[in-house]
């Protein structure tokens, strides 16, 4: 019996061992290589020491979910109850998984743009729902909204976005969010809003929430992390906001799937988000990687695609070869020692476009380093 036959191994998982095996640099898998802040650390062990060390609320504790609030007011102009409208929870995985169990029954239809973050799909599925794959429009993957108009039935009940988007550095544009707000108004379609990334954003780009809009905030559960943000993607922390009536749904489901998350953690975050500059100075940290990378790339005959946003940057290596872009990653890891992920590992049926992901979330020395190896191929 299984109810996902088709799920393996992650290439994720994949990747990092084959990387460890062959002692290559892992510039796969989507985490930093530098520790967090001293002062984050140090907020967490002041916790610990004055005894926050039992069950927190379930929907987290207070003081959190207010700081998320202020943020969310200061950033996207959006007043959210911290009391009924947001929910801490263990990881941005774990807040997309219960979103979909909260609304998802069996036959709904859920659409996904492809290349897909690999949870997306078998969490629809192990919930009874219909994946609707649509292909984002290669090579700059922007949303081609006529297919999705296209696309929708009676069964169609929520869409997935993900804004800065793994695995493509692509970002919602404003007119992506009126053709959205189109569609929403016209069949009452649900939004779940994967933002991890949401600070992450370059080129002086605004990050398009789906919570600067009250019309789509209506509808929608937005989710975050704070794993992808602060540099801490190990103590698997993240939040849902969501208006109060699809929230308290959403909590039915969150206290029996997990009640509720580690305390300490949350009170060090609660103190790290009062100096707004931890997340502000983030584009710019991030940016300066990007940039780093894409500068020591410009004399390997890899060919960059756009990257706004997220901690990826695509790279195209039609100018090196024509393997399918599994071999060539798993090739590149065992002879020049650098991992990369194929990006037709985030399609079901494998589109191979000949693109590869770097993830470029690393400390100077390992980006100078596997460049070094890159240039060489
Ligand atoms: C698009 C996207 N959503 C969600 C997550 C998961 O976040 P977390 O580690 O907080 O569960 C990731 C992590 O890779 C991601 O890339």
């Amino acid at each position: 019996m299984s109810k996902l036959p088709n799920v393996g191994t992650t290439i994720f998982t994949v990747m990092s061992a084959l990387a460890a095996q062959h002692k290559a640099i892992n510039l796969s898998q989507g985490f930093p290589d530098f520790d967090c802040s001293e002062i984050l650390k140090q907020l967490v062990n002041e916790a610990m020491e004055q005894g926050h060390n039992q069950y927190a609320p379930m929907p987290g504790i207070m003081p959190l979910r207010e700081a998320i609030a202020e943020k969310i007011s200061n950033l996207y102009g959006q007043n959210v109850n911290p009391d009924t409208e947001i929910t801490i929870t263990p990881g941005g995985t774990y807040a997309i998984f219960t979103a979909i169990a909260t609304c998802i029954s069996a036959g709904d239809e859920v659409i996904i743009f492809e290349p897909a973050y690999d949870s997306y799909i078998p969490n629809v599925l192990v919930n009874g729902g219909v994946p609707v794959l649509i292909p984002l429009s290669y090579p700059d993957y922007h949303i081609d909204w006529q297919l999705v108009r296209s696309r929708i039935t009676p069964r169609t009940k929520m869409i997935m976005l993900n804004t800065p988007h793994n695995p493509t550095g692509s970002i919602l544009t404003e007119a992506d969010i009126q053709e959205l707000e189109k569609l929403v108004t016209e069949f009452n379609i649900l939004i779940l809003s994967d933002e991890v990334y949401e600070h992450l954003v370059y080129d002086g780009a605004k990050h398009l929430s789906i919570l600067r809009y009250p019309a789509l905030f209506r509808n929608s559960f937005v989710t975050f992390s704070f794993g992808k943000v602060f540099h801490i993607t190990g103590w698997k922390m993240g939040y849902c906001v969501a208006p109060a009536h699809l929230m308290q749904e959403y909590r039915k489901v969150h206290q029996y799937l997990c009640f509720s998350v580690n305390t300490p953690m949350q009170y060090g975050i609660t103190g790290f988000l009062k100096t707004p500059e931890h997340y502000l100075s983030l584009p710019a940290f991030f940016q300066q990687k990007r940039d780093h990378f894409l500068q020591l790339m410009a004399d390997s005959r890899f060919t960059p695609l756009q990257s706004c946003g997220s901690y990826f940057q695509l790279m195209r290596y039609d100018r090196i070869s024509d393997e399918g872009d599994k071999d060539f990653t798993i090739r590149i890891t065992k002879e020049f020692g650098v991992a990369s992920i194929p990006v037709s590992a985030f399609y079901q049926e494998g589109k191979d476009d000949h693109v590869v992901r770097f993830c470029f979330a690393k400390r100077t020395e390992t980006l100078e380093k596997a460049v070094e190896r890159l240039r060489k191929i």
